[in-house]
């Protein structure tokens, strides 16, 4: 897969739950028909796909991407952790990949707690309330992102 743009699409806490989840907020495709439609969609990538309930083990897969020297960018929905992972942050500044924050619902929308990201002053931008299509943004804008850097 050399010769494609490899990508990370990242995700955390409850997410192994979609389909399942509150559908009327999430709706009822599960992270696994997600992620295939993703890879569908952009047979041009090499999108490479990681989820885990713990805080721990997405930081580690964090400094996976950065050492594998292969990852150029970071799709990653971290669920709740958005709201109150400081360690979830500093791994994303310690990091020199550029990391895209995705949300399937509004977060703005919702509940007073869910407006609050830690993580979004370390990302490059922030994309929510687009169900999975939010996915397909992120990787867009890294897409272009990534093109425009030499
Ligand atoms: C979420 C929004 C978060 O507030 C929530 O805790 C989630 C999912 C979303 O994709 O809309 O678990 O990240």
């Amino acid at each position: 897969m050399a010769d494609k743009l490899s990508l990370l699409i990242l995700n955390g806490a409850n997410l192994s739950r979609l389909g399942k989840r509150e559908p009327h907020i999430y709706g009822s495709r599960t992270l696994r028909e997600i992620s295939q439609t993703l890879t569908e969609s952009f047979a041009d990538l090499d999108l490479n796909f990681f989820h885990s309930e713990s805080e721990g083990e997405l930081i580690l897969k964090l400094y996976d991407a950065e050492d594998s020297g292969m990852i150029r960018g970071i799709v990653f929905n971290a669920g709740a952790y958005t709201h109150y992972s400081l360690a979830l942050r500093d791994a994303i500044a310690a990091i020199s990949i550029p990391v895209v924050e995705v949300h399937l619902s509004n977060v703005f929308a919702r509940e007073p707690f869910r407006r609050n990201s830690v993580l979004s002053e370390v990302c490059l931008g922030v994309i929510s309330g687009f169900g999975e299509y939010s996915y397909h943004l992120g990787v867009l804008a890294l897409k272009s992102h990534l093109s425009q850097k030499p």
